[in-house]
């Protein structure tokens, strides 16, 4: 297991928020809410002024090119942040007609995501051991901080659909809180664009480390661990599978513990992966057969094209809040809880049951990599099958797990 301890301060917030009654255990907080940012020559925006500018932001559909789509019609606050509907990708663009290509990830608990890095060293008492390629934001880890993540649906043509950063900043100054922006970055701010394009990017990545809103840990799980509550037989038989290395393994990649430093886990190791899921056809790029979703080695980015050993590889992600999602993976393959859990337990047990036969009549197992990638895809418990092996969980077992996985959820109310 990969014990990640980015979280580096804030320790003893937490063992005290653990043995207080009510409040929520506190994270370390990100390191720029404690040095507000300017823009260059601008005034000092304090961390209050930019929650509320971003959240307002984020919710304005007048910053996209269709006046139509803000951040939240695709992160939905009801969702924790993920999407509102069954679709595997969201519409969006000039006309709102143009698909995306993978799936809305949720934007809760992403607060402690690691840069990428390529070779990442755990801090957990091992530091020589190489855990991989690991962190970053999107599927493929591309953008290394939420600032940098909100460029791209800004400006991307299949979402937010702007131009250029010239066309945000139009529209910010237009904005009923133009004042607002002047108010908290300075009466120069919108001189520059980039430094206007920047501190609205700043805004909204503050508003996205708001703990109310993106890392409450008010759910039932949370309450179990601040020992607030008890989970019922049936959840706790799920949280013994879903750690036991030997039946669904699925905390190996998922933490479900509280790390030795005391912060509550936040069920991903931010680890890229290959589980090999199988081609989504529902997703209108796959129309074209030669277009393949490596994650890591591209398209989406392009710096490892040239490492085949990367490709198939997706970031890990949180688990909390998973009942609230109704498309899974990173192409939103899957609709249900249930047919996930099938997925993972009979990948290699059943394939014929996932995948597409050839003209042969041979199973196309792992339809979305080519073959010289199948190497790279994850063969662990409950990967660690053949055709004909019992599954590494029955159906009652999927069920129990499934009742965990609910606990996940925020919003519990003892
Ligand atoms: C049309 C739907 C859509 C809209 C609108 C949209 N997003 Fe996203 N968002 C996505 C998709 C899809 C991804 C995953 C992209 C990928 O993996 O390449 C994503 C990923 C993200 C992530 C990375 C999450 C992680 O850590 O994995 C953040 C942060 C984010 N969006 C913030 C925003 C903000 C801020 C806005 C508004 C400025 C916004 N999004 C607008 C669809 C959307
Ligand atoms: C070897 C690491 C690993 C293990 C073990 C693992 N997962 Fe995952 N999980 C991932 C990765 C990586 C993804 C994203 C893969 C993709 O989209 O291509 C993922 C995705 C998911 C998703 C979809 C999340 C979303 O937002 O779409 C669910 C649900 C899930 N896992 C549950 C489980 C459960 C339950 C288990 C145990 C039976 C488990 N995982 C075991 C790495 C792992």
């Amino acid at each position: 297991m990969k014990v990640l301890l980015i979280v580096a301060a804030a320790a003893a917030a937490v063992f005290a928020a653990l043995h207080a009654d009510s409040q929520p255990p506190a994270e370390a907080a990100p390191a720029y809410a404690n040095a507000a940012y300017a823009p260059p020559a601008g005034r000092r925006a304090s961390v209050e002024e930019m929650t509320a500018l971003g959240r307002t932001m984020f919710f304005d559909p007048s910053l996209s090119a269709s006046g139509q789509q803000s951040c939240a019609t695709c992160h939905s606050p009801d969702h924790a942040f993920g999407p509102p509907n069954d679709l595997s990708v969201q519409l969006g663009g000039k006309d709102m007609k143009t698909a995306g290509t993978r799936a809305v990830p949720s934007l809760r608990y992403a607060q402690n995501t690691p840069p990428f890095s390529e070779h990442f060293h755990d801090d957990d008492g091992d530091d020589s051991i190489d855990a991989g390629p690991t962190g970053g934001r999107t599927w493929d880890g591309r953008a290394d901080s939420a600032h940098d993540q909100a460029r791209i649906p800004l400006l991307s043509p299949h979402e937010m659909a702007n131009a250029d950063a010239a066309e945000v900043v139009a529209k910010l100054k237009r904005a009923p809180y133009a004042a607002q922006l002047r108010a908290a970055f300075g009466d120069t701010v919108f001189d520059n664009t980039d430094r206007a394009f920047q501190a609205a990017l700043m805004a909204l990545e503050v508003f996205q480390e708001s703990p109310a809103d993106f890392y409450p840990y008010t759910s039932k799980y949370d309450a179990y661990l601040r020992k607030q509550t008890q989970l019922n037989a049936q959840e706790l038989r799920g949280l013994e599978l879903f750690n036991d290395p030997g039946k669904g393994n699925c905390a190996s990649c998922h933490i479900s513990e509280i790390l030795p430093n005391g912060a509550f886990p936040q069920f991903t190791d931010y680890g890229l992966i290959a589980v090999g899921v199988p081609r989504n056809k529902k997703i209108p790029a796959n129309a074209d057969p030669r277009y393949y979703d490596f994650g890591l080695c591209g398209p989406e980015r392009n710096d490892f094209k040239d490492k085949p050993e990367y490709c198939g590889l997706f970031k890990t992600p949180t688990l909390r809040n998973i009942a609230l999602r109704r498309s899974f993976f990173h192409n939103g393959v899957f609709h249900t809880l249930e047919e996930v859990m099938q997925f993972y337990v009979q990948r290699d047990t059943n394939p014929e049951k996932w995948y597409p036969r050839n003209r042969d009549g041979s199973i196309r197992k792992f339809d979305d990599l080519l073959p010289e990638h199948f190497s790279n895809v994850n063969m662990e418990p409950p990967f660690d099958r053949q055709p004909g092996d019992k599954p590494a969980l029955d159906d009652a077992e999927i069920k129990d797990v499934i009742a965990f996985l609910k606990t996940l959820t925020d919003g519990y109310k003892p």
